[in-house]
């Protein structure tokens, strides 16, 4: 298991957030998702007048961009916040300050999330938590074993698109009916369990011959099984759909009239939701979506599905 110290996260879309942002013209902007701190440095090195307030909900992850704007010698122009974005507005009260010119939001997981020991990955074993913020009170173990089988197909269906919800909720409920699932890797086995169990069925294959499948996954299924499990857990547990909404339906208060929200998303339902709530705001106006070029994939993977919407105040 990595630290958070050993891990680099590559950043996404960032020669493009320059732009639509237009981080030139900008004296005061706010990064809701500091993490590593990677957008917040290529905006403050592209403009030396610029000013940034910074937060992000992750303790750790705060410690790590501090230490990277201090070897970068930009901390005296960042003021960072442990927060959830949901509540950028308080974060700008204490701040003094009512608008900003740009807003800006790098959803989901960091890489030093992803690697860390705090139970985001299917690939090693660690506990099932993935909280994003550690004072969250409820953990990803507590709402496998303790949710009713109709609120796991729920959240499998809708935040991880699921096909197989149903009989995931069903195997989950079985298993844990003898013992508590505590760690990643025991979750993954139970979700591999049934997506093979339904591959061998189809293909007439004896479930004796189960074993010759096994990590052969991404060349059965395209993806590994858990993935949408892991995502629509990891959603739940960080109430992310919720923070979002809130946090996008205050933007337009806080940005100066000619002023620029910039939005990564990474999946299909997390664009759906920033493109509804944005479409009942009359005063935010899309003005472009850019994706990454082919040279951003072949150099960082992560970023195939990324694509940033940038809106602006009229
Ligand atoms: C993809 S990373 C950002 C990476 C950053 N832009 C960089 O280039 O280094 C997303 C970050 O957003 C944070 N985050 C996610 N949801 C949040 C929320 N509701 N409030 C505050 N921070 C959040 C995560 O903790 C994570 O550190």
């Amino acid at each position: 298991m990595k630290k958070y110290e050993e891990i680099y996260h590559p950043s996404v879309l960032l020669k493009e957030s320059i732009e639509g942002l237009k981080i030139d013209k900008a004296k005061l902007g706010l990064d809701c998702t500091l993490g590593g701190a990677g957008h917040t440095v290529a905006f403050l090195k592209a403009n030396p007048h610029l000013k940034m307030i910074a937060l992000d909900q992750d303790e750790d992850v705060i410690e790590i961009a501090k230490k990277r704007l201090e070897k970068e010698n930009l901390l005296d122009r960042v003021s960072i916040y442990y927060a959830n974005f949901k509540d950028f507005d308080l974060v700008l009260k204490e701040e003094k300050v009512d608008k900003v010119d740009f807003i800006f939001f790098d959803l989901g997981v960091s890489h030093f999330q992803l690697r860390s020991d705090r139970g985001f990955s299917f690939w090693e074993d660690m506990p099932l938590d993935m909280r994003m913020d550690k004072n969250l009170k409820k953990n990803a173990s507590d709402i496998v074993n303790t949710y009713k089988e109709k609120d796991l197909i729920k959240i499998f269906k809708e935040y991880g698109e699921e096909k197989y919800a149903p009989l995931i909720a069903k195997e989950i409920i079985r298993y844990r009916g003898k013992k508590k699932i505590e760690s990643t890797l025991e979750l993954s086995k139970i979700i591999e369990k049934v997506y093979l169990s339904k591959y061998l069925k189809k293909k007439n294959i004896s479930e004796k011959d189960l074993e010759k499948y096994k990590d052969k996954y991404k060349k059965i299924f395209g993806k590994h099984p858990s993935t949408r499990v892991f995502q629509a857990l990891r959603i739940e547990v960080n109430k992310e759909f919720d923070s979002l909404k809130e946090a996008l339906n205050k933007v337009s208060n806080h940005l100066s009239p000619g002023g620029r929200l910039g939005i990564i998303t990474f999946h299909s339902l997390e664009d759906k939701i920033v493109k509804n709530t944005l479409k009942g705001i009359k005063d935010l106006k899309l003005i472009d979506i850019y994706y990454p070029s082919k040279e951003e994939i072949e150099k960082n993977i992560a970023s195939r599905s990324a694509k940033l919407r940038i809106y602006e105040k009229i």
